[in-house]
């Protein structure tokens, strides 16, 4: 079993990180999205480390994280005018392009495609170690596959003690949900998960419209190909099994009272209801509020479990703007359990 370092940001921690970057060891490391597993995209035996770490399904394939634009144009053959336009207006920050790859980008990281997913963090610390090793790395989420997405430098611990040498402890991660993934192949971008950059965000910059993927919010077919081979998987699932009942906060309290005294049932609300409903609650943002939402949902979901949560009755999220986000991810961490109150 490796041993497990869990250091502050400092800029020994900093240096570490970008040697093991350069000598293809991988390490947990904070971003304004989640925290990551890193290694070098042009490290194919480094990029499988990873694999293994998660448990992820190897046609399942990773993100890149840039610091500069020169970066993109080596990982990529083609860059159209739109992706320049949304390069400009949202990185650095929570936005994935899917570009056409070039062939230094190591076969691991695009999983067989013919395409490689970017971004540009805003993240200070993700961008010293790429700047200082000079090099781009391909980081999925730092949880085990499956679980729910980690958003601080504990919940990295939890799920991956004696699977890497090194997590940088940066403290809670601000947006708390996964980077928005727009795929910018075909003429008319399409959004393959929903993030804190809207599709109103971007058909702003764009000045025409964004498709959005219908695997975002309906379960794929039987037999049928996944644009984004992740929104196949089972995800974000803690324990306990959740059911979302969307409705009124009145027809929610009505429903849950049923369960009273029952133990290891819980509700996932919103801030302020607790006092309101019969049943231990865990919380997540406000109601109305996607981004305090996004914040907290994959560290509450992971709270639940803390709790012995076995059976949880989760509140409604609305499904526009950042709530979309919200609603994707607690949808499959409910493995698409719905009540319509
Ligand atoms: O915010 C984020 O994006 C975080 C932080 C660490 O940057 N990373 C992250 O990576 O969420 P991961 O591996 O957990 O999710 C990547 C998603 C998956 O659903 C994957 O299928 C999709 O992006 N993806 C990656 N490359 C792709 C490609 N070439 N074509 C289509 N989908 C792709
Ligand atoms: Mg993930």
């Amino acid at each position: 079993m490796i041993e497990t370092k869990l250091l502050p940001i400092t800029q020994e921690s900093i240096d570490l990180a970008a040697e093991y970057l350069r000598k293809g060891t991988i390490f947990a490391l904070p971003t304004e999205t989640v925290y990551g597993i890193a290694a070098s995209a042009y490290n194919g035996e480094a990029v499988k480390d990873i694999f293994r770490a998660k448990g992820r399904p190897q046609d399942n394939p990773l993100i890149v994280h840039i610091a500069k634009m020169d970066m993109l144009y080596d990982l990529t053959r083609e860059v159209s005018e739109d992706a320049l336009k949304l390069a400009k207006a949202f990185w650095p920050g929570p936005l994935t392009m899917i570009l056409p790859r070039s062939e230094k980008v190591a076969d691991e990281v695009c999983a067989g495609l013919d395409t490689v997913g970017i971004r540009w963090p805003s993240h200070p610390v993700a961008q010293k170690v790429i700047l200082e090793s000079g090099l781009p790395f391909a980081a999925p989420s730092a949880n085990l596959s499956g679980s729910p997405s980690p958003t601080n430098a504990q919940d990295v611990y939890q799920d991956m003690n004696g699977r890497l040498a090194l997590i940088l402890d940066g403290g809670e991660s601000d947006v708390g949900v996964e980077s928005t993934v727009v795929s910018m192949v075909e003429d008319t971008p399409v959004i393959l998960r929903p993030g804190y950059v809207t599709k109103e965000d971007l058909e702003g910059v764009l000045g025409k419209p964004v498709a959005l993927s219908h695997a975002i919010l309906e379960k794929l077919g039987e037999g049928e190909t996944a644009r984004s081979p992740g929104m196949k998987y089972k995800h974000y699932a803690p324990k306990a099994q959740i059911t979302i009942l969307q409705g009124s906060l009145e027809k929610f309290r009505e429903y849950v009272s049923k369960f009273e005294g029952q133990p290891g049932i819980f509700c996932l609300c919103f801030e302020g209801e607790e006092a309101s409903l019969p049943l231990p609650c865990v919380t997540y943002g406000q109601e109305g509020d996607g981004a305090s939402q996004a914040h907290d949902l994959f560290r509450s979901l992971r709270h639940l479990d803390e709790e012995g949560a076995v059976k949880v009755y989760a509140r409604g999220p609305k499904q526009d703007g950042v709530s979309m986000a919200v609603y994707n991810r607690l949808l499959r961490a409910a493995a698409f359990q719905v009540v319509e109150l």
